[in-house]
């Protein structure tokens, strides 16, 4: 939510701030703004609107400013106007501010800063920020030390950068909760909410942590704690991505590049952790750690529906009780946590807010914890006993797909590697599976041959008002998975079911104008699931079926049917959540809307 950046250094600052702000515009997109230090002088920019916006405004403009900060918006206090855009400046439009996070107790910090006679201009929480800092320079106070004496006023999470017209060639930052990352380059320093903003420049970094203070100068950069002040060190890390991974490579949209990255994506994670001959998986990560009697998971969204199909897993594999909350549920609820039991959270950016939460919680119940992400530089990983880093690769499209197919792969190795620790997998089971699990990958290419059945059937929807979607087992979230992306792309409203409990209610909903897909793999559950079709057919409900290939009595009850390679029905929902991704995307882009970055939306959710 919201996307940072700032950078001091010998570059013009002004292409440094736009160019880090297209790479966070995935973080929020309702508004664009930059404050720079030009010739002495404190210079402001902002616009509601995409960055677009932004740069529109600044054309033409020749600036020479070498340290600035940028900020692109995700609303959370004020409506999307340009005087609540941020940066945020204080009265004589001398600081400048930008934060991501909330302050949540902003209004009393509000109304005792009116008191004192400031005017605000903006309906933000931020705005306070600019203020306090304010008091305290009026006061005497120095810019770090005026930085740090206002976070300690505030409640809430926040990462915020301060830049002052009195303090050239400087710029302080605060975290606590909010995600910010350090880019440590040769004679140049940069910050940004996330690290692909900084790859450009360097790939040494450092994640700040809580109640980490920093500030960035000409000559390098320093922490400080933000409780007492005191100096310390942070060593940097190297990260590997390289920069040609936040670009679209000729694909039209970053999604679409990264559903086709997917084959990909699976062999990067399987790689170097199953022995395809013996079956045998070896996961470093969790050596030393005994085998959990119990597992309870906690994630948002995509990702939980990708630990929706991991409890399933680790039931079938393993034998081992798993249970999976949303984060935001568990984190208020009281959980009980029997000894013995593992936490998993399981988060692609590793910074989502109630994900973040429930893992603190799961541990200080007394659970190991573990951190299934695609971010290792992340919080969650940094918090966690154990850390599974998904090869996803970076992930730029708002909707995941690339991430929830590594997250998949991650809980059947776990779930391999767990049920053939305790003794449930023998030999020839676990060999067998492995050989189930290496040969998805080819599958999954297979399926993106013909993404243009995908497309066809997609213009079927650009009408649509509501689509249900139906699995069973280990393919009902699956069908969840495949509601959520149709929602959150196409704004088509579209509901996952249990297939069987679709006599139980939503059925009422079906008729001739409520296309139902259903996924049909051959296994245990075919009849039931073909029974269930046969009930929205009976209510003239057009019917999308996902089966086999050679399957014909599905494609004889199937409206549109797409056919899919052969598969147990352990390992299909690797390869039946891809079609599902395609008719989205499909919709979407045919629909003409901005796929990537879809209304309302943020990649990284850092607020409750
Ligand atoms: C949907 C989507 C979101 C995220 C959710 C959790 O396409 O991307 O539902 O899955 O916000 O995010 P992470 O996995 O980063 O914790």
């Amino acid at each position: 939510m919201c996307g940072i950046i700032g950078y001091v250094g010998p570059r013009k600052v002004v292409p440094v701030i736009i160019e880090g702000l297209r790479k966070l515009e995935y973080r929020g997109y309702d508004s664009a703004g930059m404050a720079i230090l030009e010739k002495g002088e404190l210079v402001v920019v902002k616009k509601r609107g995409k960055l677009k916006a932004l740069e529109e405004a600044i054309e033409g403009k020749e600036y020479t400013a070498t340290t600035g900060m940028g900020h692109t918006r995700w609303a959370t206090h004020g409506r999307v106007e340009d005087r609540n855009a941020h940066p945020h400046v204080d009265c004589k439009g001398a600081i400048a501010v930008i934060h991501n996070g909330i302050i949540e107790n902003y209004q009393v910090l509000r109304d005792g800063l009116i008191e004192k006679g400031h005017v605000f201009v903006s309906e933000t929480d931020t705005e306070v920020i600019a203020h306090l800092m304010e008091e305290q320079i009026d006061a005497g106070a120095d810019l770090l030390d005026a930085a740090r004496k206002t976070a300690l006023q505030l409640d809430g999470a926040f990462a915020f950068l301060v830049l002052a017209k009195a303090f050239p060639g400087r710029i302080v930052a605060v975290r606590r909760l909010s995600p910010l990352v350090l880019g440590v380059g040769v004679g140049e320093m940069i910050l940004g909410s996330d690290t692909p903003a900084l790859l450009e420049y360097t790939h040494r970094i450092i994640p700040l942590h809580d109640g980490d203070i920093v500030e960035i100068n000409d000559k390098g950069y320093a922490f400080y704690s933000l409780e007492d002040g005191h100096a310390f060190d942070r060593t940097p890390m190297t990260v590997q991505w390289n920069a040609a991974a936040a670009e679209k490579q000729g694909y039209k949209h970053f999604m679409l590049k990264e559903i086709h990255e997917q084959p990909v994506v699976i062999r990067d994670t399987l790689y170097g952790r199953i022995d395809i001959e013996s079956g045998h998986v070896e996961l470093e990560e969790f050596q030393g750690q005994p085998v959990p009697d119990h597992i309870s998971i906690v994630a948002a969204g995509t990702s939980y529906h990708a630990s929706r199909v991991g409890k399933y897993l680790l039931e079938e594999l393993a034998r081992i009780p798993t249970e999976v909350s949303f984060s935001s549920e568990y984190r208020y609820q009281r959980p009980i946590v029997r000894p013995g039991t593992m936490g998993i959270a399981v988060t692609q950016s590793g910074e989502t807010i109630d994900t973040l939460a429930a893992l603190r919680l799961q541990r200080s119940l007394g659970a190991k914890v573990v951190a299934i992400t695609n971010r290792p530089e992340s919080t969650v990983s940094r918090e966690s006993d154990v850390t599974f880093v998904t090869q996803a690769g970076l992930e730029i499209g708002v909707a995941a797909t690339k991430s929830f197919m590594a997250q998949l792969i991650a809980f059947y190795l776990i779930a391999l590697n767990f049920g053939q620790r305790n003794g449930t997998l023998d030999a020839e089971t676990s060999a067998h599976y492995a050989s189930q699990l290496s040969s998805l990958s080819q599958k999954c290419e297979q399926v993106l041959e013909y993404a243009g059945i995908m497309e066809t059937i997609a213009r079927k929807f650009y009408k649509v008002h509501d689509m249900i979607y139906v699995g069973r087992g280990v393919n009902y979230p699956i069908a969840l998975e495949g509601a959520l992306k149709m929602k959150e792309i196409s704004y088509i409203h579209a509901e996952g079911y249990a297939a069987g409990e679709l006599k139980h209610g939503p059925i009422a909903l079906l008729d001739e104008d409520v296309p139902v897909v259903g996924i049909l793999p051959k296994g245990a559950l075919y009849e039931k699931i073909y029974s269930n079709l046969q009930e929205s057919i009976a209510r003239d409900s057009p019917l999308v079926v996902l089966a086999d290939r050679k399957d014909k009595r599905a494609q004889a009850i199937a409206t549109d049917f797409i056919p899919m390679p052969p598969v147990e029905e352990l390992f299909s929902p690797v390869i039946y959540s891809l079609p599902l991704q395609l008719l989205a995307y499909y919709t979407a882009d045919g629909k003409g809307l901005d796929v990537d970055q879809p209304r309302n939306l943020a990649k990284s959710v850092t607020v409750e």
